[in-house]
Formats: C-alpha cells, structure tokens, sequence
C-alpha cells in the first residue's frame, strides 16, 4: 500500500512546495521510500521519510508533476524500487498503489524491455512504452488493453515525457480528483482526500476499470472500452488535524483528544446521524444474525460489538477479515457490519465485495468519509473521531467502540452513553502518572501478558497489540481463562502481566493469584478502585474504553522512553491498502 499523487496545471507548479507537501499528507499510507517525477522526465527519489526528501529535493517548476510514498510489498526498501519508474527510454513515467498479480506474466510478455527493479509495479512503464512507444497505440488503447491485461489492484498515474497530460487508470486501489482554487485550478489526483482536505471540499472518486486523461485544460473520464463516463462530484467535510500543537506526538495529541472526539460523535448520534442509527437498529432485528469484518484494532472493536449484541439476545459473530470466508457463513438473512478506521483495508473490502449479492444488508462503520468500504455499504455511520495520523488507532477506536456501545443502548443495553466522554476525561487525568511510572518500570521488557474476561478480553488483546506495535515488546493478549491450558508455562519471576478486573470479577481474581503464585508482576487495573491503575465506574462495556486508555498511555510512554518512532512504526502503515 502506499499513496500517490498527481498534478497537472494551467501554470508551472512547483515538486518541492505544491506536489511534495501534498505527499507529506499521505506518508501514513508508507514511508519506506519516496520519490516524485516532472513533466521533463527528471525523476528524484529516495528511501526513507518525507520529511527529509523534500528537503534534499532540487526544485523544477513543471506543468504535471506525479509523486510517491511506498510501503514495500514487491522488492526491497532501496531507491532504485522506489516510484516513480520509467521505462528504459525515460519517455514513460508512473507511479503505481496496488499490487499486479500477473506481473511476471507482464514482465514475460515484454522481451525487449529492460527492467532494473524488482517491483510489480516496473512492468507498467515498459508496458506502456511498448503498447505506445514501439507499436505505436495510441494511448487510450494501450490503457484499454493493460485494463483487459493487469490482474490484480492499482490505481496509476501514467505522465509522457514533455506533454503535460496525466493518465490516471483505477482498479480496485482507490483515487479520488478534485481541482484547487488555491492553485489556479490545478487538477490534483491522490490515493485519497486526506491528500486535498485542507485545499477542497469536494471530490471525483474512481469507479474500478475507469481511466482519466487530465490535461491543464481539461478533465475526461472513461470506461475501460474507451467510452465517456460522468463521475459525480461529491462534497465532503474533512478536519483537518495535521498539526502537532503543542503536542511532541500525534499519538499522545489523538489519546488526548478522546473526550471531545467521544463528545462530537454521541452528539451526531442524536441528531446527523440519528436516522442511520435508526437503520442500523432496525436491520439488526430484522437480521437473523449479525457477522463483523475487520481486522486488528478494528477487530476488537468488533469483538466487543459481538459481546453486546450476544448479551441482548442477538446472534452476532466476528472473524478477523483475512480469514473472514474460511470461518464464516453469510446469507441473506445476515446483517454484515464492516467496521474500519482508513475505510480502504484490503483485508475487508475483498470479502465485502464478494459478499455484497449474499448479505440481507451490508453496514459499515467508518472514520474516513466516502472510503472505498463506505461506498460499497448499503448503509452507514461515521466516527466523526477526525483525521488519525498516528498509525497505531486510538481515538477512531474509542469512537468504535462507543458507537457500538450507542447501538446496543439503542437496543436495549444498560448504559448512560451520555457520561462517557466525561469520564474518558477524568480517568486521563487520573491514570497519566502511574502510566508514566510504569513505563520507566517497563521499558527494558521484552514480553508480556494481558489478560480480560468478557468485554475486557478484547481490550486485552488491544492493548498487546499496541505494546508490540508502539513498543516492539512480544505482547499476548488472552482469555484469562485459557492460561491454565498453556500459557501458564511461560509466566517467570518478574514477568509483567497486565489483569483487566471490572467489578473485582472473582474469576479474574483467580487468574491474577495463578500468575502471581508463579512470580509475575502484575499490574491490576480496577474500576472498584482496588487496583494499581485505577479507572472510573461504569458497565463492563465502559471498562472496556477506559482499561484501554491505560493501554493507550502505557505504550506511548514506554515508546517514548525507548526513543521509538511512536507516530510511524517500523514496518507498518496506517492504511493496509494490500491483500
Ligand atoms: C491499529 O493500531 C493498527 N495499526 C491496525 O491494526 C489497524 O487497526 C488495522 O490495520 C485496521 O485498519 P482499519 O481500521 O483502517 O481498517
């Protein structure tokens, strides 16, 4: 996955203060390399961030202007994989998101085309130059014919050396267009709105097998048979929260904003989004049974939904998106539920595009409006949590959870929703220091366990994921009850487990004796105020929220006195546009 961005103006634009700035708001999309290329044919790149790209950049002005930020899937972090790729004449210029599933077959059918990298994405640039360059196709057919050809997702910017016409082809990996004032009306292509936010308030978004040819006067849309399409412009409203304030990390800036975040979106609940909670509720008693699809952070958010609806009478399963038609049957009388920060996980919208005949109705609960996974729900509900940079989720799962939460309530559920962002704040306030104290304990650790039962067991499986995303520590998240079976053997003197105790839950109890009895640390968060974290009252799904605020602070802090790269994690990016 990773995120590009095209331009294409009336005027010369500059690559260092109008497409690399651009970019910059993609990078939690990948950041393992980036690199940009002008209408001249002059092509810069490099590995590593952003940040210091641009500033080692040489600045050209140029007419269209096409740039990248990678996370790697096909070849190695070096410069030579990194985008933009040329062909061997340097004519044909792209940058590519998705991955080419043929692409050895591609790279197959171009005997006399010389590749350097070991990228899937290479293969486009000699394609092209061969379809246009040697046998002389005009472009539309060329693209006509790689859309027949290409398997697998992209979406491309293609750009010819001196004309300054940008080719944008989508297939399964998202694009949006939209044209900015600010910059004369210059077309601006990007992975998504995040890139244009700040410059628009409304966008083009790319079907699958469409193509676009941009040129400084003009904007066409086409199907893959060449014939012109009408795309709709759609409006949006986007916050942008791209600055740091006084913060040193976007993390501890988006831990920080809960209470608001949680306060915007119970608000939108009873008014905005008051008749799509009315869907929600209303399908799910409909439905003979309800089956979430998401993956990581997201899945335990999914985790808890399932708990809530079980609790009331409904069927309800979840299975992380990966493995999602391997373990779970779909329908028609069942309500799915895609729930996703970014809106663009791979992992979720394959199956959901392959379930979307079978289900009753398709939900989806989503951060990013107007996201891939949005557009292809028949219904759904926003987080409103605002733009989360940090690639570890914090404030859109909070909201994730407190949506579902609003949802069971709407259903039944014994909850006073309205006290929770007063609460989010207070246990902030309360449990900053010891989580900062525990973070100097801990920052050597190189395992640990977290253990919950019931609605805590997500939480304990969220907050092991944080300490292995933020931290680098192995961190398993379990079932307390299914130490006894195995896990047992691995608690030594001093090892550290965090116990997730809601209303002093004897069984809970039990299994923190068990590991104590065997020499562990354990750390005992309480909302009874008998713990060594101890976080406000509230029902067992609130536990969840505020237990996992502990969770959210242990792991900035001990990345924080680890020195780690807390807001871009090695290896990792915000969006998982991959399969
Ligand atoms: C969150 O901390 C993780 N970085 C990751 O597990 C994330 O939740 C997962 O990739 C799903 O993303 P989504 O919510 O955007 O679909």
């Amino acid at each position: 996955m990773c995120g590009i961005i095209g331009i294409v103006s009336k005027d010369t634009h500059s690559i260092k203060h109008d497409t690399l700035p651009l970019l910059k708001r993609l990078e939690y999309r990948g950041y393992d390399s980036a690199g940009v290329a002008t209408l001249a044919g002059d092509i810069q790149k490099q590995t590593g961030h952003i940040g210091p790209f641009i500033d080692s950049v040489t600045d050209h002005r140029t007419q269209a202007s096409i740039a990248h930020t990678r996370w790697a899937t096909h070849g190695g972090v070096t410069a030579l994989n990194a985008h933009p790729h040329a062909d061997g004449t340097g004519q044909f210029m792209i940058v590519h998101n998705g991955i080419l599933e043929n692409a050895d077959a591609l790279r197959a059918s171009l005997p006399n085309e010389s590749l350097v990298s070991e990228t899937d994405s290479e293969v486009v640039a000699a394609f092209f130059h061969d379809r246009i360059g040697v046998q002389g196709l005009t472009t539309d057919a060329a693209i006509h014919e790689f859309i027949g050809a290409a398997e697998g997702t992209y979406a491309i910017l293609l750009m010819q050396r001196d004309d300054p016409t940008v080719y944008a082809i989508k297939h399964n990996s998202p694009l949006a267009l939209t044209r900015a004032s600010s910059m004369h009306g210059a077309t601006i292509l990007a992975s998504d709105i995040t890139a244009f936010g700040h410059l628009s308030d409304e966008a083009q978004f790319f079907e699958d097998q469409t193509y676009c040819r941009i040129t400084p006067d003009s904007v066409a849309f086409f199907n893959a048979a060449g014939d012109p399409i009408e795309i709709e412009p759609k409006s949006f409203e986007w916050k942008d929260d791209a600055s740091l304030d006084e913060y040193p990390h976007f993390m501890i800036k988006e831990i920080m904003e809960q209470p608001t975040t949680s306060r915007r979106l119970l608000e939108s609940l009873k008014t905005m989004q008051a008749a799509e909670l009315d869907t929600f509720a209303t399908t799910l008693k409909k439905a003979r049974r309800v089956v979430f699809l998401s993956c990581g952070t997201s899945y335990h958010a999914s985790l808890i939904g399932a708990f809530l609806l079980n609790q009331l009478n409904y069927e309800a399963h979840t299975v992380i998106a990966s493995e999602f038609e391997n373990f779970i049957l779909v329908d028609p009388s069942t309500f799915v539920i895609a729930i996703s920060q970014s809106g663009e996980t791979m992992d979720v919208i394959l199956p959901l595009k392959r379930i979307e005949n079978q289900a009753m109705k398709i939900g989806s609960i989503v951060n990013v409006p107007y996201s891939t996974i949005q557009r292809h729900s028949d219904t759904t509900l926003e987080l409103l949590a605002g733009q989360e940079i940090c690639v570890a989720s914090t404030k859109a799962y909070t909201n994730q959870v407190i949506m579902l939460i609003k949802l069971a309530e709407r259903l039944g559920y014994d909850v006073d929703c309205d006290k929770i962002p007063g609460r989010i704040e207070e246990c902030l306030a309360s449990i900053d220091g010891i989580a900062r104290e525990l973070a100097v304990e801990l920052k050597h650790t190189r395992e640990m366990y977290v253990l919950g039962r019931g609605a805590a067991y997500p939480m304990a499986r969220e907050i092991a994921l944080k300490l292995k995303e933020i931290d680098y520590i192995h961190a398993e998240g379990m079932m307390a009850g299914e130490l006894k079976h195995g896990t047992l053997a691995l608690i030594e003197d001093g090892t550290p487990v965090i116990c997730l105790i809601h209303d002093d839950n004897p069984a809970m109890r039990s299994s923190t004796r068990e590991v104590e009895a065997r020499g562990a640390r354990s750390i005992v968060v309480s909302n009874t105020g008998s713990g060594e974290v101890n976080v406000p009252a509230g029902c067992e799904a609130e536990f969840a929220i505020y237990s996992c605020l502990f969770g959210h602070l242990l792991s900035y802090y001990i990345g924080v006195e680890r020195n780690l790269p807390i807001d871009k994690p090695r290896n990792l990016a915000k969006s998982v546009t991959v399969g």
